[in-house]
């Protein structure tokens, strides 16, 4: 019998999970995919760009919830897709990640009656000042399918009390994302459009977290760390639009832009291939900490605690805080430890989106 299935994304992190289930689900025949987004991130560049690399058919439907406080997202969200939920009467709706847009989605589904999977559902940072720790329990706890991406994430929904016949140990679905583009990012070369790479060492920067960019003295000490490590070696900066926006407010563009190469969001196969070839990465993403061990290399994250902790445990990531000179140390340490040989992740291995089409339309069990 046919099933309905409506994918709800709404932000840059979102994009690369919905590209491998979005593939694997359109080989299947009997499945009716409909990809909803909400509109949270609308900038060229932080959403069409990565539509267009990760070769994701458009949305069916753009809800235009655009920015606001917390509440007036997830409830511009929650009051746009109900409607929508109700006319498609889906079989599941399937959220990611841990966005306002992620759990908003959940919430409307749940409050339906309609099933919700939860892509990279039980990673757990135990920080509740992080708006993303509350949107990934609440999207759990409403979740019948949690597609956990680490034997860590299993073992925190069990913690909960979420019972194991609704976890699936899926693996890693950004890293689907990251195996299929590969042989692009190596061939775009994107370190030399910045005249770094091959034998020029570089340090690539990403910072967005309010935790990091809000607080006007935390900007302005990461700001220095980031010209310290100018001094040793060019320092690649992606600025996301949150970023920018609070640099710019404090008065910091000029030296910025003397100190620093910073550059719009770049699309996702330029980011990758800025990665591949990168001293060490300094940022306070959750993607760019699994990316970076999957390939081996180092990381920087600039918070006092991560949920993926696998990413320090096995991988290339150590945790710093935005103090004066940690950075500069953590950097440089972290440098000298290359070339480092990439661990191989429990199914972490470019099949995690084939798992959960199974689960999805065959009632595969992965545990
Ligand atoms: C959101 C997610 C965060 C994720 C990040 C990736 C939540 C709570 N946070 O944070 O987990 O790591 O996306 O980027 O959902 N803006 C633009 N253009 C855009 C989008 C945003 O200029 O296309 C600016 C607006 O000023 C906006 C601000 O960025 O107010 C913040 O955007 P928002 O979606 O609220 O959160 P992010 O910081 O992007």
């Amino acid at each position: 019998m046919s099933q309905t299935f409506v994918s709800v994304v709404g932000a840059r992190p979102n994009f690369m999970k919905l590209a491998p289930l979005a593939h694997a689900l359109a080989a299947r025949t009997d499945v009716r995919h409909v990809v909803v987004h909400t509109g949270q991130h609308y900038d060229a560049e932080m959403s069409d760009a990565f539509f267009r690399d990760l070769d994701i058919p458009l949305p069916d439907c753009n809800l235009g919830v655009g920015s606001g406080s917390h509440a007036q997202q997830t409830a511009a969200v929650m009051q746009r897709l109900e409607p929508l939920c109700i006319e498609t009467r889906p079989d599941v709706v399937i959220v990611y990640g841990d966005v306002n847009s992620t759990m908003a989605a959940a919430l409307v589904a749940a409050k339906l009656g309609v099933r919700v999977a939860h892509v990279e559902a039980g990673l757990r940072s135990r920080d509740w000042s992080m708006p993303e720790e509350i949107n990934r329990v609440v999207t759990d706890r409403v979740s019948d399918l949690l597609f956990a991406p680490s034997r860590d994430a299993v073992a925190n929904l069990c913690a909960e009390g979420i019972g194991v016949e609704r976890i699936h140990f899926v693996g890693n679905v950004m890293i689907d994302s990251l195996i299929a583009a590969l042989p692009a990012a190596r061939a775009a070369d994107a370190p030399a459009r910045y005249g770094v790479g091959r034998g020029r060492p570089y340090t690539l920067v990403t910072l967005h977290r309010p935790s990091n960019v809000d607080d006007p003295a935390t900007l302005r000490r990461l700001v220095e760390s980031l010209a310290a490590l100018a001094a040793d070696a060019p320092v690649l900066f992606p600025v996301h639009p949150r970023t920018r926006a609070r640099i710019e407010a404090l008065g910091l563009g000029p030296s910025c832009a003397a100190a620093l190469r910073w550059l719009p969001p770049v699309p996702y196969v330029e980011m990758l291939s800025l990665t591949l070839a990168a001293g060490v990465v300094v940022t306070d993403s959750g993607g760019l900490q699994e990316e970076t061990t999957y390939l081996g290399v180092p990381c920087v994250t600039v918070r006092a605690q991560t949920e993926r902790p696998i990413t320090c445990r096995e991988g290339t990531n150590r945790l710093v805080l935005p103090d004066a000179g940690a950075i500069e140390r953590a950097a440089a340490d972290a440098r000298s430890h290359r070339p480092l040989v990439p661990p191989v992740l429990e199914r972490w291995d470019g099949h995690a989106a084939e798992r959960m089409a199974g689960v999805l339309c065959d009632g595969a069990r992965f545990s």
